[in-house]
């Protein structure tokens, strides 16, 4: 899939599955804007595949609105999690948590739409998760934030198709990053336990979302707007 010519943004873009995207969309041939609210990962990444580094809070919406003029594509995958369930869970926390995940997708995506609007076209890609479709434990704050991305991406894409913008999510599974080794090893687990209860004994690579989200962000997707597409190795087919 070649981006050659395509200015894309992509949130998150300093670890795990964000830095995998703007890899994949470098390759092929995309001007890639790689922002993160952590500096220091971004400006390493963009030594070694190019692009621009931003540093951006996405909560912090006169930052956003500087940032996403004139995008053909904006992949949202800027998350935080979290590890409780609702008795447990401070009200802070709960805010904190729809910051990142929810107001940061739908502030990008407000962002982004007039620019794309006035060129008549763009694709918006945000990354939900298997826990906005199903149920996880201990994790109420953060499955409630990816249903509102999934609900929000319906209704962007709704909204836009006339504007010529597709809008649609992406569902990863078990991804193997960062953070999901920090939440094996803070809960005392093994990544081997944890590999052993996915369908295929193994979690999924930041690389196999990028490859979902680089479909979804070209043309060949030109007919697919507002769709789900799970990537997550049969965890919710089961
Ligand atoms: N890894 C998984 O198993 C998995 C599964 C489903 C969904 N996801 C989703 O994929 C996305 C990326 O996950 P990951 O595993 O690569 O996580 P990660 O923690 O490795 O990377 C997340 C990145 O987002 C950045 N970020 C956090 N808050 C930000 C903010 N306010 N503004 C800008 N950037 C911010 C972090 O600095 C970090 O670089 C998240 O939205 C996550 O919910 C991950």
């Amino acid at each position: 899939m070649s981006f050659g010519g395509k200015r894309a943004l992509v949130t998150g873009a300093g670890s795990g599955i964000g830095a995998a995207v703007a890899r994949r969309l470098a390759v092929g041939g995309a001007d890639v804007i790689l922002a993160d609210v952590a500096l220091q990962p971004i400006e390493e990444l963009a030594q070694e595949i190019g692009g621009q580094p931003l540093q951006l809070d996405v909560r912090d919406e006169e930052q956003v609105a500087a940032a996403m003029a004139g995008l053909d594509v904006l992949v949202n995958v800027a998350g935080i999690g979290s590890t409780t369930t609702a008795p447990e869970t401070p009200l802070d926390v709960w805010e904190d948590v729809f910051a990142v995940n929810a107001r940061g997708t739908f502030l990008c995506c407000k962002h982004a739409i007039p620019g794309m609007a006035e060129r008549r076209g763009g694709s918006i890609v945000n990354i939900a998760s298997v826990a906005a479709l199903v149920g996880l434990r201990n994790r109420v704050a953060y499955c409630a934030s990816k249903g509102a991305v999934v609900a929000l991406t319906r209704a962007l894409a709704v909204d836009h198709v006339a504007d010529g913008i597709r809008v649609n999510a992406v569902c990863p599974g078990t991804v193997d990053s960062p953070w999901v080794r920090r939440l094996v090893e803070d809960a005392g687990e093994s990544l081997d336990a944890l590999r052993a209860r996915q369908p295929m004994g193994r979690l999924g690579l930041p690389e196999e979302i990028a490859d979902a989200v680089a479909y979804l962000a070209s043309d060949a997707a030109a007919f697919v707007t507002g769709t789900t597409l799970v990537i997550d190795g049969g965890l919710t087919a089961a």
